[in-house]
């Protein structure tokens, strides 16, 4: 395929506007809007966090997830720090409880009915000898008298023992274990390893509360996914697998010029160390950059080189290329058949569309993001307007070079003059309401692009924009977007 397509060179969001077609939709909420983030990982929304310190902690991470997004932790932190996030992450909203309170055999019912009460557990395991983890039986309300007799009698005289419970491995998955449930009537299932120890439970409430939130994004054993980022150089590899180790969904190997050597002996060393791990890398901006990328190994491509809110790459360099030109471009040169993360740039829902309908899979967002609860910062009050701001800054500025924790980070930014900056974001609320909104502009728009579900609007655009794309002149430029 040629990588040169006339329509969009030198070209950007700004410059088109796409013709209505007739809507199949009935109902703008049916709309589906999950796109591949990478080979075998898709999102419900296709929005990702930037991997940058005032976007992206902990509570963005999960807030992104549970909302159908994707973050990807920065990695201008300590190993262990950034391994504790993704802990952190995949710990939270779970329907299995990873550490069970558990009671050994000899302790008394008045005992049991403490912990009970005390944890706020409708049941507790019980285990054969203090700190075994063995599984002996559950106590669960059902078997506790009414009247306190019995107060002083060890809890084996009213659980349920080992024999009498059914049980699952670890690793089993949800509808399994909602199966499982229901045919046996049993509300809790604990997980029990082929030892016979207790790694889990899953109670049947958990499940109900889990399932409110169904356009989470979840794995395969209910935990928020999570992202994290990792470099080229220095101890990309030891990071690499401690972030494995607890177990990220994904890994971004994040430089600013991906179409490189070092990157390319960086992938090679990480697929030898971790053939299996999800491994998106970037960025790039041209067709040869991002085929490159796929030949390589990478099961996604970051896209851009400069759009970005907090870059001065292009003010300082000269280099990049307008960023809806090198997203075409890097669809073409994967022969859209790799996802592709647009990075960058985006200031309206509506790039957003355009990004995804011109070739990418999904957008990483950082300013539009980044004036939220949940990203990380505090708010700062102008004392002559009284208006609400957060900080918002490129990471090789001065500031947040010089904040970085992990001496990779730090001599990587070092050994160049800063090409970022810091802006003041004004402060919106939660980052749910800015995904609430992105959810239904989105929706629009497919419904605007005549499809019902947003990976068609993507598979017939991309296909043939010339057909849908209207490149503006000044006038109707101004006439669409000044107000
Ligand atoms: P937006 O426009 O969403 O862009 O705020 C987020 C992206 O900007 C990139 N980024 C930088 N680029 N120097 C750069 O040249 C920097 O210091 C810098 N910091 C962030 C990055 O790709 C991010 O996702």
């Amino acid at each position: 395929m040629n990588a040169e397509d006339p329509l969009f060179r030198g070209r950007t969001f700004d410059d088109f506007l796409f013709t209505p077609q007739r809507s199949p939709v009935l109902t703008r909420r049916e709309v589906d809007l999950s796109m591949p983030l990478a080979a075998g990982l898709s999102v419900g929304l296709p929005v990702i966090g930037a991997n940058m310190d005032t976007v992206m902690g902990e509570e963005m991470a999960k807030t992104l997830a549970l909302e159908g997004a994707f973050g990807f932790l920065h990695r201008s932190r300590s190993i262990e720090e950034q391994a504790s996030q993704i802990r952190y992450v995949k710990s939270r909203h779970s329907y299995v409880i990873e550490k069970p309170v558990l009671l050994s055999k000899t302790a008394t019912m008045a005992e049991a009915r403490q912990t009970i009460h005390a944890h706020k557990a409708s049941g507790i395991l019980i285990e054969e000898t203090l700190g075994s983890g063995l599984l002996a039986g559950i106590l669960s309300h059902r078997d506790m008298p009414l009247l306190r007799v019995g107060d002083d009698r060890p809890v084996t005289d009213f659980m349920t023992p080992t024999a009498r419970i059914v049980t699952r491995p670890p690793n089993v998955a949800m509808d399994e274990a909602e199966r499982v449930m229901f045919d046996h009537r049993v509300e809790k299932l604990p997980l029990v390893d082929a030892d016979g120890r207790i790694r889990g439970l899953i109670t049947m409430r958990d499940l109900k509360l889990y399932k409110q939130k169904p356009q989470s994004a979840k794995d395969n054993r209910g935990r928020l996914r999570v992202g994290a980022t990792i470099g080229a150089t220095g101890d990309f590899i030891e990071r690499a697998h401690a972030l494995i180790e607890e177990e990220a969904d994904a890994l971004l190997m994040d430089v600013a010029h991906a179409d490189s050597e070092v990157v390319e002996k960086a992938m090679a060393a990480f697929r030898r160390a971790l053939p299996k791990a999800t491994l998106v890398v970037g960025n790039v901006a041209t067709a040869d950059g991002a085929r490159r990328l796929r030949d390589q190994g990478a099961d996604a491509v970051k896209v851009g080189v400069g759009p970005g809110r907090g870059c001065r790459t292009r003010l300082e360099t000269g280099a990049g290329v307008p960023q809806l030109q090198a997203i075409r471009e890097a669809w073409r040169g994967v022969e859209g058949r790799l996802p592709i993360i647009a990075d960058g740039g985006v200031r309206s829902d509506k790039d957003i569309f355009l990004a995804i309908a011109c070739g990418a899979s999904t957008v990483m967002l950082g300013s539009m993001l980044s004036g939220t609860d949940e990203a990380p910062g505090i708010i700062i009050e102008d004392p002559a307007t009284g208006q609400k701001m957060k900080l918002y800054r490129g990471m090789t500025s001065p500031e947040a070079v010089a904040d970085a924790e992990s001496a990779e980070s730090l001599v990587e930014a070092l050994s160049t003059p800063a090409e970022g900056q810091s802006v003041r974001i004004p402060y919106v609320g939660s980052v749910v309401g800015i995904l609430h909104r992105v959810r239904g502009h989105l929706r629009s728009a497919v419904s605007y692009a005549g499809e019902r579900d947003l990976a068609s609007a993507h598979a017939k655009i991309a296909a043939n924009p010339a057909g849908f794309l209207i490149p503006l002149s000044d006038a109707s430029r101004r006439e669409s977007f000044v107000r």
